[in-house]
């Protein structure tokens, strides 16, 4: 492991700690003080010349802060020799602007793709984008992985009964469709609709609910509207417990009220982001760390071993 590097900008350092800590390597020193009228600036206190490197950053909010200093810190690394740069982001930012769907609108998580390219990123490791096809929005390399198996793991020791898995819109159907395999459940999906960032309706239920427990799974929850109707439809619907698989905790605006206000027993996030504090003083709230899943994607890659072996074996 000798060759290998890992460096962490300054968005999820908790997280960067844990992986390091897997991996049995110290982070790389590296300073990110931004100049006085706040543009950033990033430096590597170490030799990287032939090494391979990893720099862990999300692109979680601030999000233009926490992209300049990823980009930053891979022109750094690549002016500095560095034989091979990988960014590992495990929360893709700008992901859900991902198509053209109306007239004069930016392609932004192609746009991010283009920059992380030709700031000299030669590989990206990243989880649970939002549309999976953005990986083809990158000519290098993209390891996507998936929570399942760390999720898979928490839902399994608690051996729920009676579980239906329900997707809260059509979107997710293939990922509930793989938790129910995985866990045993059956599936239900929601009909949602979107009016705005933070207006949603849950209208109709694919499945049934009736006396059963159930688990809702999405890649993230932002302002908590789709987690909180959905939650309420299940209950008018007959459903029992209510518990929450959500990868990304983006948590804006009145995410956490709205959950907590919600007929929901457990949130699961992950911490690919920061979890707010909010959040973390709530009991039903509960962040499952990734550390160990990216700590040992990165020791596969550097090794030029199978990533694959990470995900799950569907039942
Ligand atoms: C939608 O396509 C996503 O999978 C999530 O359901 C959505 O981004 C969650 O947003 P919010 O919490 O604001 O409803």
């Amino acid at each position: 492991m000798n060759q290998l590097k890992i460096f962490a900008g300054s968005a999820n350092r908790p997280l960067a700690k844990a992986i390091a800590k897997y991996l049995r390597k110290p982070l790389g020193k590296a300073t990110w003080t931004p100049f006085p009228d706040g543009e950033s600036f990033v430096k590597i206190n170490e030799d990287v010349r032939g090494r391979d490197i990893f720099i862990i950053q999300p692109t979680c909010a601030p999000h233009n802060d926490n992209l300049m200093e990823l980009l930053l810190f891979i022109d750094a690394a690549h002016r500095a020799s560095a034989d091979r740069i990988t960014a590992v982001i495990p929360y893709y930012g700008y992901a859900r602007q991902d198509r053209k769907d109306e007239g004069r609108v930016p392609i932004s998580a192609k746009l991010v793709a283009n920059m992380l390219e030709a700031a000299g990123a030669d590989r990206i490791l990243t989880v649970h984008l939002h549309a999976y096809q953005i990986q083809g929005f990158f000519d290098i390399p993209v390891d996507h992985l998936l929570p399942e198996p760390v999720f898979a793991a928490f839902y399994r020791k608690m051996a729920i009964k009676d579980l239906t898995v329900v997707s809260p819109d059509v979107g997710n159907v293939k990922t509930a469709r793989n938790y129910a395999r995985i866990l045993g459940g059956e599936l239900a999906i929601i009909d949602k609709e979107r009016f705005s960032g933070t207006e949603v309706r849950a209208g109709n239920l694919i499945g049934t609910v009736d006396g059963r427990n159930v688990l809702i799974v999405d890649d993230m929850i932002t302002s908590g509207g789709t987690i909180a109707k959905a939650a309420h439809l299940l209950k008018e619907r007959g459903a029992r417990d209510i518990y929450v698989a959500a990868t990304h905790a983006v948590m804006c605006e009145n995410a956490v009220a709205r959950l907590r206000d919600a007929p929901v027993k457990l949130v699961t996030v992950t911490d690919t982001i920061p979890f707010c504090n909010e959040a973390r003083q709530l009991r039903m709230f509960k962040a499952l760390s990734l550390a160990g899943l990216l700590g040992e994607a990165i020791r596969r890659i550097h090794r030029h071993e199978s990533v694959s072996r990470l995900f799950l074996r569907r039942r």
